[in-house]
């Protein structure tokens, strides 16, 4: 078999190492554009874990690797004028250069052939082999000739960022916050060799304008990078190579194989530096191509690349995943400057939403005891008898006259078993049981204010004296045998109504049953969905005044809160998206003219509503879009202004379901970024929900001051006693329960 690599970075000459060993017979070359000492770049970072993958793969690289490397296991912070250390992290770092010369040694000791000062114009020199890896790096050659093919996509990250290097000697991953006259530039900064470390420089378009860095020169950039980090440098200078401003691109390929053609590295994908350098995805690359030719052997290439294209595509997206979540953290992390030191790291530390909590907790207890004990004395959670303090999800929240015992609520959610709108035995045990299980506050379902606005024959009420009184007896159960609080959410499908049960196909009733839906325009949810009838003001105006009439309802019937949905696709989130709101009137266009139905509903239902108790609007942040013209994160942004200035105590962030187009990225937490962006750009607070799986995820997402609540679905059908048991994991002995349920309680050893 014949192998021809065009590069000679990390992928490709691991791989060519990796498949040498495997396969002694096959014939290796290299062909590599630069000389062979030529570097750059400075130090690459491998964690504990890539490190135990490349031990695994070449016992003998990383033999080498391990007598070059330079290895810590905490992570500092300075900001505002501390440091704050984590511990038990565990990296190595190595010179770039230190790397490729093991790899050129190993190569050679294993009879690859090694072409320097060689450039590929194009892979028909390379005719006869075999196998071709396209291995040339981030402006790939190969990848632009085939692109038809590949399908690349290009995501350009606004920030800046410049590669340096430095004389400072440092122990530990290092991060640097540093606000300046221009703006926030910030560090990455990681020890690779004795007295030399990596100092990449990061900030924002306007930061980097401002500064006059896109006019400057290499040595301008290090003489000002010099002055403005002279305290954290202690006297040390910069180093230069090719280090000029860049943009990061994240790539991502549809397809990575070609006939005989594999994409590998920077070429197939890129992850941002701020998680792990893009080295460890190429070596691990390099080991998964290894081994689908060790699983499938050499004879069918295309299958193979097929094969080890299918392994490796989940690992590589999750790592993109993460890498996104990191990147957007630092692009936004002025949002964050403002917070305590202790708060500010453990954000950090969380930021990719991999570390949480409680793995944080096994990593470096310390630091995690002291940003509990810190959440506590902020958020008034008593310290036990034995001095412990509960972690975060255990605080208290006041909200106008409402006090919470916790931050965890039962997201609403239809149950699509009511009969004429009338909450049953199964509302009364499934609200019940919930409650009974510890989260602070439960919500009841989605409940429509008129019969027309449910979506299906199954969803529940508040338009009638039975309504009423079926909700009387779920909240009086809960009063009378909870700490729970108790809300309920009101609202109207809109043209998404006149549906069958989920469980009877979730489409549209296509019988005698269906009724005629209303919307902002005469624009079906999708081709095959009813299509609503344009409502007229008359029609606003008694949309309005059935939802009144429903709050009053449901102060009869004693909740403690409620919330308007506005979320998801249902009437009043239809108003607010361009894509469903086509009127001409006062009530579409603009987003002002967008907002203005919601607004006015909310206003009459505030005024509906006592005074001491709290009201929440559920929102969908974001249509899931990007570009094509739906609703966005920075219209919620403004929604929620609007929102606060009318009186509502809390958004509650959700995301899609106004067309069957969004695109939603799931994953943990996926929606709380949205959630954090609005608390912190409309300074209101804010309930996340999505994906939440777990107390842990409450409890990073609290301690890292990303919402005030946090609301979980799914995870409280599986458990309705998912509060109750965190308690007990987390040794929270004082948690309350329920008389009758005493014997059960578990006791402080
Ligand atoms: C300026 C810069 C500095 C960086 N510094 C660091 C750092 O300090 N630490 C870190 O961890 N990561 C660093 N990175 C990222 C890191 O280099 C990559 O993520 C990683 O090296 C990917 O490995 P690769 O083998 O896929 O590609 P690369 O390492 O980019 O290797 C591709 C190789 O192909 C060669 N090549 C390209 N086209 C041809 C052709 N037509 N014919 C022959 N040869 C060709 C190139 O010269 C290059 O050597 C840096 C990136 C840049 C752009
Ligand atoms: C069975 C079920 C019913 C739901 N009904 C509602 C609802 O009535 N109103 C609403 O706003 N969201 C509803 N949702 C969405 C959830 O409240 C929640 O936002 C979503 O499931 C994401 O949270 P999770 O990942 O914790 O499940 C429902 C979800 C489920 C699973």
């Amino acid at each position: 078999m014949r192998i021809a690599s065009i590069g000679g970075g990390p992928a490709g000459l691991y791989f060519s190492i990796l498949m040498k060993r495997a396969f002694p017979e096959t014939q290796i070359t290299v062909y590599e554009r630069n000389k062979h000492d030529d570097t750059f770049g400075f130090g690459v970072v491998f964690s504990d874990e890539t490190l135990g993958n490349i031990e695994n793969a070449d016992a003998e690289s990383y033999a080498a690797i391990r007598r070059n490397f330079a290895y810590w296991g905490d992570i500092e912070t300075y900001h505002a004028g501390t440091c704050v250390r984590s511990t038990g992290h565990g990296f190595c770092g190595l010179a770039r250069k230190k790397l490729l010369e093991i790899f050129h040694e190993r190569c050679r000791a294993l009879g690859v052939k090694l072409e320097f000062q060689h450039e590929i114009q194009d892979d028909s020199e390379l005719a006869g082999n075999d196998l071709i890896l396209a291995v040339d790096g981030i402006n790939s050659i190969i990848r632009k000739k085939y692109e038809a093919h590949f399908k690349p996509s290009f995501d350009w990250r606004k920030a800046r960022f410049c590669w340096l290097g430095t004389t400072l000697p440092l122990s530990a991953f290092t991060f640097v916050f540093k606000e300046t006259q221009w703006g926030l530039f910030q560090v990455h900064a990681y020890p690779f060799e004795k007295n030399l470390s990596t100092w990449i420089v990061e900030c924002d378009e306007g930061a980097w304008r401002r500064a006059g860095l896109d006019r400057a020169t290499e040595k301008e950039t290090v003489a000002f990078c010099e002055r403005i980090f002279a305290g954290d440098l202690k006297g040390h200078r910069l180093i230069d190579n090719r280090s000029t401003w860049r943009a990061f691109p994240t790539i991502r390929c549809e397809r990575w194989q070609h006939g005989n053609v594999v994409l590998m590295g920077d070429a197939a994908h890129t992850a941002h530096f701020s998680i792990g350098s893009g080295t460890k995805l190429a070596m691990e690359d390099a080991i998964a191509l290894c081994e689908a030719f060790r699983s499938h052997g050499t004879r069918d290439v295309p299958a193979v690349l097929a094969a080890y294209e299918s392994a490796r595509r989940d690992e590589v997206s999750r790592t993109q995943h993460a890498a996104q979540t990191s990147l957007e953290w630092f692009e936004h992390s002025t949002r964050y400057v403002s917070q305590p030191p202790l708060q500010f790291t453990f954000n950090l530390m969380t930021r990719s939403r991999r570390i949480t909590w409680d793995n944080l907790g096994q990593r470096d207890p310390e630091l995690v005891r002291r940003v509990g004990e810190w959440y506590a004395s902020e958020n008034g959670i008593p310290r036990a008898p034995d001095g412990s303090v509960a972690p975060p999800m255990f605080a208290p929240l006041r909200l106008r006259g409402m006090q919470l015992e916790n931050r965890v609520v039962v997201s609403p959610m239809c149950q699509y078993s009511a009969r004429d709108g009338t909450p049953d035995d199964w509302h009364l045990v499934h609200l019940g049981s919930r409650a009974i299980g510890g989260a602070a506050l439960v919500f009841a379902e989605a409940t429509n204010v008129t019969a027309e606005g449910r979506i299906t024959l199954g969803c529940t009420g508040m338009y009638s004296e039975a309504h009423v009184a079926g909700w009387k007896r779920v909240v009086e159960f809960v009063h009378g045998h909870s700490r729970a609080k108790i809300g309920i959410q009101l609202g109207h499908a809109g043209r998404k109504a006149s549906c069958n049960l989920p469980w009877e196909g979730d489409d549209p009733l296509r019988d005698g049953r269906a009724w005629q839906t209303i919307g902002p325009s005469a624009l079906p949810f999708a081709p095959d969905w009813h299509v609503p009838r344009e409502m007229t003001r008359a029609d606003m105006q008694a949309v309005q005044l059935a939802l009144a009439n429903a709050v009053r309802m449901a102060e009869r019937a004693g909740f403690d809160v409620v919330e308007l949905h506005m979320a998801h696709g249902y009437l009043f989130s239809s108003f607010l998206s361009p894509k469903s709101n086509q009127r001409t009137d006062a009530y579409g266009g603009s987003l002002e003219n967008r907002m203005r139905f919601p607004l006015e509903a909310f206003a009459a239902a505030r005024a509906a509503w006592p005074e001491e108790k709290p009201m929440f609007v559920r929102i969908s942040a974001t249509d899931w879009l990007d570009d094509q013209g739906g609703w966005s994160v920075a219209e919620s942004v403004v929604f929620a202004r609007e929102l606060k200035r009318l009186g509502c105590d809390l958004v509650d962030v959700s995301s899609a379901g106004n067309t069957p187009e969004s695109k939603p990225v799931y994953g943990r937490m996926y929606q709380v970024p949205f959630a954090e962006q609005i608390r912190a750009e409309a300074q209101i607070p804010v309930m996340a929900v999505g994906g939440i799986q777990s107390a842990d995820h409450v409890n990073t997402i609290l301690a890292a001051g990303r919402a005030d609540l946090c609301a979980l679905a799914r995870p409280h059908l599986a458990d309705p006693y998912l509060t109750r048991h965190a308690a007990a994991r987390y040794g929270h002995h004082d948690f309350p329960w329920p008389d009758p349920y005493l014997l059960g309680r578990p006791r402080r050893s």
